[in-house]
C-alpha cells in the first residue's frame, strides 16, 4: 500500500476550532482553562518535538492497520496571545487509505485519528508541556479540512497517571487471544469508566444477560454479512499481509501472525472479526452458544463454528466494553477515538488485554440497534473486548507501522518540505 502524503500545510485554518479536553482532564477539565502552565518559550514544538509526538501518534491503533493520518508541521504558523510565533501540529484524516467498503463514512478513519491525537497530546504532558489542542467544527469536508490542531501554551510537569500512560503506547497492542475466564475486577472497569469520561466520551461495561445477548447477536449479524460480502472479503484481502520478508517488510496492514488467534478455531460469547477471506468466523456463536443465546445464528455460521469448541468445551466470555458519545457529529468520532486510546493505555497499565471489536459499528441499521439495545443512552462508537488472556497461547505478533517521515510534513514559514 503506498504511502499518501499531505500535499500542502495549512496556514488559515478556515473554521474556528473548538479546545478539546486533556488527558489529566481530572484536574483540567477543560484545556483552556488550565491556570498552572508557565508561559512556554516561543515555538516551544520544536521539529525534533514534533518527530517524538508523531512517532508516538502513528503507534496508535487503527481500523486495518491503515494508519490513516497525516501530521502537519509549520513552525511558524500562529501568533500567541503576545504576538510571538508559535509553532502548529495539525492533523488531518488521509482520505486515500479509507476503507470504502468497511468504512464509507470514515467513521473508523476518525476514530483511528482520535486515538493517533491522544497519544499525540499525551506525549506533549510528558515532555511538561500543555498543549492546546482544537478540534475543528463539522461541516467542513473531512478529507481536505483538518480534524485538530495542537499548539503549545506552556509548561507543566506531567503528573504520575499521565507518565504511566505515556509509557503504555509502546506496550499496548490488539490482543486476540482467547481470554480466561477471570472476570475484569469492579475496580479496573470504574477506570477504564474514568478514562472514557474524562475524554468526554461514555462507557458502559454490560453484565446485564439480556444486554450482553443483544450484543452478541448484533457483533454476530454484522459479522455474517460482511463475511458473505465479496467486496468485503477482497478489501480484507488488500490489507493482510504475509509474514514479512526481511528484504521487503510490510509497514501497515494486518500481518497473519497479528490475527491467527482470531481465526484458530474457538467459540466466544462474542464473535472476532475474521480476517481469513473466504472463511467464516471461528467466533461466531456455535449451536450451543446460539441455544443458550436463544438466536438462530445465520445458516452456516453456526455449524462452521460450532464444530471446535474451546479446550474444555468452555465458551469464552470476555469482558465486553461499549464506548459512546452523545451525538454522532465528526467531533464526537474524533472524541470517541480519544476516549477509546485513554480506555485501551489505561487497560494496558492495569495489565489488561484488549481487543477492538467494530463490526457491527460498521453498518448503520446495526448502529441503530445498538441505540435502542442501550436504551437510548446515544450513538456507541466502539466495543471493546477486554480481559486477561490465557497464559498457555503464546503472545501475538506485532503490526509494523509506517516511518514517521512518511506522515509529517514540516514546513517553516517558506511553504512545505517533505521532512528528510
Ligand atoms: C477504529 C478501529 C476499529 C477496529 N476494529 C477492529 C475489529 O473489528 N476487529 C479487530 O480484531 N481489530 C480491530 N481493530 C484493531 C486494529 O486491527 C489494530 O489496531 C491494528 O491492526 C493495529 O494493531 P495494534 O492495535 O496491535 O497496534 C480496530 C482498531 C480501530 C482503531
Amino acid at each position: 500500500m503506498s504511502t499518501e502524503a499531505a500535499q500542502s500545510v495549512p496556514r488559515s485554518p478556515a473554521a474556528s476550532p473548538r479546545t478539546a479536553p486533556s488527558p489529566d482532564a481530572t484536574t483540567s477539565p477543560d484545556a483552556t482553562t488550565s491556570s498552572d502552565a508557565t508561559p512556554a518559550p516561543a515555538a516551544a514544538l520544536t521539529p525534533e518535538l514534533v518527530r517524538t509526538v508523531v512517532t508516538a501518534a502513528v503507534a496508535a491503533p487503527s481500523i486495518h492497520n491503515t494508519q490513516p493520518w497525516l501530521w502537519d508541521f509549520d513552525a511558524a504558523a500562529a501568533l500567541d496571545e503576545e504576538q510571538r510565533r508559535e509553532g502548529t501540529l495539525t492533523l488531518r484524516a488521509d482520505a486515500a487509505r479509507q476503507l470504502s467498503v468497511v468504512d464509507p463514512e470514515g467513521r473508523q478513519l476518525v476514530l483511528s485519528c482520535g486515538a493517533a491525537l491522544f497519544n499525540a497530546r499525551l506525549t506533549l504532558r510528558l515532555h511538561g508541556l500543555d498543549p492546546r489542542v482544537e478540534v475543528f467544527p463539522d461541516g467542513d469536508d473531512r478529507r481536505t479540512m483538518p480534524l485538530a490542531r495542537i499548539t503549545v501554551r506552556g509548561r507543566r510537569p506531567a503528573q504520575e497517571r499521565e507518565r504511566e500512560l505515556a509509557l503504555a503506547i509502546a506496550r499496548r497492542h490488539t490482543d486476540r487471544r482467547p481470554f480466561d475466564p477471570r472476570p475484569v475486577p469492579a475496580d479496573a472497569v470504574h477506570r477504564l469508566r474514568v478514562a472514557a469520561e474524562e475524554q468526554g466520551a461514555w462507557l458502559l461495561a454490560p453484565t446485564d444477560p439480556d444486554l450482553r445477548i443483544q450484543v452478541a447477536v448484533l457483533l454476530s449479524r454484522a459479522d455474517w454479512i460482511e463475511r458473505h460480502n465479496a467486496a468485503y472479503q477482497a478489501e480484507v484481502a488488500a490489507w493482510s499481509r504475509a509474514p514479512a520478508s526481511p528484504s521487503a517488510p510490510a509497514s501497515d496492514g494486518l500481518p497473519r501472525g497479528a490475527v491467527e488467534p482470531a481465526d484458530a478455531p474457538r467459540q466466544s460469547e462474542f464473535p472476532l472479526r475474521s480476517f481469513s477471506p473466504g472463511s467464516l468466523s471461528p467466533g461466531s456463536p456455535g449451536p450451543r452458544l446460539a441455544e443458550e443465546l436463544g438466536v438462530t445464528a445465520e445458516p452456516g455460521a453456526a455449524t462452521e463454528a460450532g464444530g471446535v469448541v474451546e479446550a474444555g468445551g468452555v465458551v469464552e466470555r470476555p469482558g465486553i466494553l461499549l464506548i459512546g458519545t452523545d451525538a454522532d457529529t465528526v467531533a464526537d468520532r474524533l472524541r470517541a477515538g480519544e476516549a477509546m486510546q485513554r480506555v485501551l493505555l489505561t487497560a494496558t497499565v492495569l495489565g489488561l488485554a484488549t481487543s477492538p471489536m467494530s463490526q457491527a459499528i460498521d453498518m448503520e441499521g446495526l448502529r441503530e440497534k445498538f441505540r435502542g439495545a442501550t436504551g437510548g443512552l446515544g450513538h456507541v462508537q466502539m466495543i471493546l473486548r477486554v480481559g486477561y488472556p490465557h497464559s498457555d497461547v503464546p503472545p501475538t505478533a506485532r503490526t509494523p507501522r509506517r516511518d514517521v517521515d512518511e506522515v509529517l510534513r514540516i514546513a517553516d514559514g517558506a511553504g512545505p518540505r517533505p521532512h528528510q
